[in-house]
């Protein structure tokens, strides 16, 4: 028998120690939060996506009556890139969540289902693809999903 071990390496960093662009895509993240249509969970989360030609982004979460027919904010910023653009490869997603209380103290992070999609992502373009996590204490930096979805499913298996 042998044990394995998979380590990840985030960074935790304040917001000012983000770079200008960096700082510039959470902005767009936050302010998309208020496009949220979230009126079961009142958690209005927002992402945006910084493309290889400069272009953002931005996308909300969309909710439904029918639960599990509304979609995540990241999904929803990712599919929409994908189809506007589908040759340019998404470099950098951020992502920002509120409550009623306000913007959320430490970060949220994708469900299984966005990071699968951000996994997707990656491989099509050949491309990690940088996370920005929001949060108003912290922000957490990850350098690409694998670190989010260890023994992950993908292309390779097929
Ligand atoms: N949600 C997102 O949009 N992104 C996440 O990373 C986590 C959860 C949405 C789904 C649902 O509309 C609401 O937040 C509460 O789960």
């Amino acid at each position: 028998m042998m044990e394995g071990r998979i380590v990840i390496k985030y960074l935790r960093v304040t917001y000012e120690e983000l770079s200008a662009i960096e700082q510039h895509l959470i902005e767009c993240a936050r302010r998309a939060t208020d496009k949220s249509y979230s009126p079961y969970s009142h958690f209005s989360v927002g992402a945006a996506v910084l493309l290889a030609n400069d272009e953002i982004i931005t996308g909300s979460n969309q909710e439904n009556a029918a639960y599990p027919s509304g979609i995540c904010a990241e999904r929803t910023a990712l599919f929409y890139a994908n189809s506007q653009y589908p040759d340019q490869p998404v470099k950098m997603l951020a992502i920002a969540a509120k409550s009623q209380e306000g913007f959320t103290q430490t970060p949220i992070t994708p469900c299984g289902a966005c990071r699968q999609v951000i996994m997707e992502t990656e491989k099509r373009f050949g491309h990690p693809i940088k996370i920005l996590l929001f949060g108003e204490k912290e922000t957490i930096i990850i350098e690409g999903v694998k670190a989010l979805l260890p023994f992950s499913f993908d292309n390779n298996y097929l």
